[in-house]
């Protein structure tokens, strides 16, 4: 019998059937919802925990198991990376009530009015959820979750917001106007200890594996515990491991297909650029020059003029060094520079 009888199951895209370890959250958040189907307005939460601890999975589970109340709480669940902007967010969640607005041309007062006619139309509550908020906020646009938040006083609508980030701190950065308006509550993701990774990894090895040995597991889980306690860690060592075994024409997947899997994880990692952590700052000149494909030192300095000059200058010359953006000089006399994102950066 071959040995990976459902691969799908160990891909990132699968949504598992339960969640071990995360039974009290999940029964927090969706009692925060249900209380909608009274009438009455969900708290606005703030998620927070590493990579991999289960936060995207418990809000799609819980978004899930509220379907059936469809018609009373709707969830518009929106991942920030994607969308992006602000803009883009606030259009995101118009589409999901029904308006279709043209992307340009309608100003974000005009889209949340529109939307707040429909909601109230329809009578239900709605709960946006941002998931990986990070970049958004450290890009400026954390203002999108005071829009959310002033639906409710201005227009009356009952809508909440979920904000999905890895990094508290970043939330401190926030105007506190928009932070205290927009969060009500945080719920932390800790990490998972070894019993929840190992239960975890069984649930996924018992559907994807024809046979293993339970040590392999327990060495994956082990291995997940040591990257932060992070379960996409863990499952990805797995699928890794039993496509080793596969390949060595093995019908059970043994201990030492985990460790090579490990192994090569880490000589890769070892051989991967150092990861650059990008303040808010430098993450917006990297926006605005991905805005305009190029953009001349000045043209930068107008469109960031919060931050003063000699910081902007500096931060531009740290990400030249970190090999993230090439200066050119340029302009009519070579005195102004024109930035843009190195090509091999470009995603
Ligand atoms: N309790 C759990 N039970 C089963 N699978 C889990 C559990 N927690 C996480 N996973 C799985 O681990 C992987 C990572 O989980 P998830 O995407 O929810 O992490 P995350 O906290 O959103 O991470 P990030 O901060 O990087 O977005 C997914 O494949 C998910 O199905
Ligand atoms: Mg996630």
């Amino acid at each position: 019998m071959e040995l990976i009888i459902n691969e799908a199951v160990m891909l990132p895209e699968y949504l598992p059937k339960k969640l071990p370890g995360r039974e009290r959250e999940i029964s927090d958040i969706t009692y925060n919802f249900k209380i909608a189907l009274d009438g009455r307005k969900p708290e606005n939460l703030l998620v927070h925990g590493f990579p991999g601890t289960g936060k995207t999975a418990v809000l799609k589970f819980v978004l899930k198991e509220l379907e059936e109340f469809s018609n009373k709480i709707k969830i518009v669940y929106i991942n920030c990376w994607h969308a992006g902007t602000r803009h883009n967010i606030i259009v995101e969640i118009a589409r999901s009530v029904g308006f279709i607005s043209p992307m340009k041309g309608v100003s974000i007062d005009n889209i949340l009015k529109r939307t707040a006619e429909i909601v109230k139309k329809r009578n239900y509550a709605v709960v946006v959820v941002l998931d990986e908020m990070d970049r958004l906020i450290a890009s400026g646009h954390g203002d999108v979750l005071y829009d959310i938040s002033r639906m409710n006083e201005v227009h009356k609508v009952n809508m909440s917001v979920v904000g999905i980030v890895n990094d508290f701190e970043l939330v401190t950065n926030l105007d506190p106007r928009i932070r205290s308006s927009a969060i009500s509550r945080d719920v932390e993701f800790k990490p998972y200890g070894v019993p929840e990774l190992k239960k975890i990894l069984k649930d996924r090895a018992d559907l994807a594996l024809s046979s293993y040995d339970p040590e392999a597991i327990a060495l994956c889980a082990a291995y997940a515990y040591k990257f932060k306690g992070d379960a996409r860690k863990g499952i990805s060592i797995l699928l890794s491991a039993a496509r080793i075994a596969e390949r060595r024409g093995l019908n059970k997947l043994c201990v030492e297909c985990v460790e090579e899997a490990v192994g090569k994880i880490k000589t890769f990692e070892k051989r991967k650029k150092p990861e650059v952590k990008l303040n808010g700052i430098e993450v917006r000149i990297i926006d605005a020059i991905k805005q305009e494909g190029r953009i001349t030192s000045g043209e930068l300095y107008e469109k960031m003029n919060d931050v003063n000059d000699r910081t902007l200058r500096n931060y531009i010359n740290k990400l030249a060094e970190s090999g993230i953006i090439d200066i050119k000089s340029g302009g009519s006399r070579g005195n102004s520079r024109i930035l843009m994102i190195r090509k091999d950066r470009v995603e």
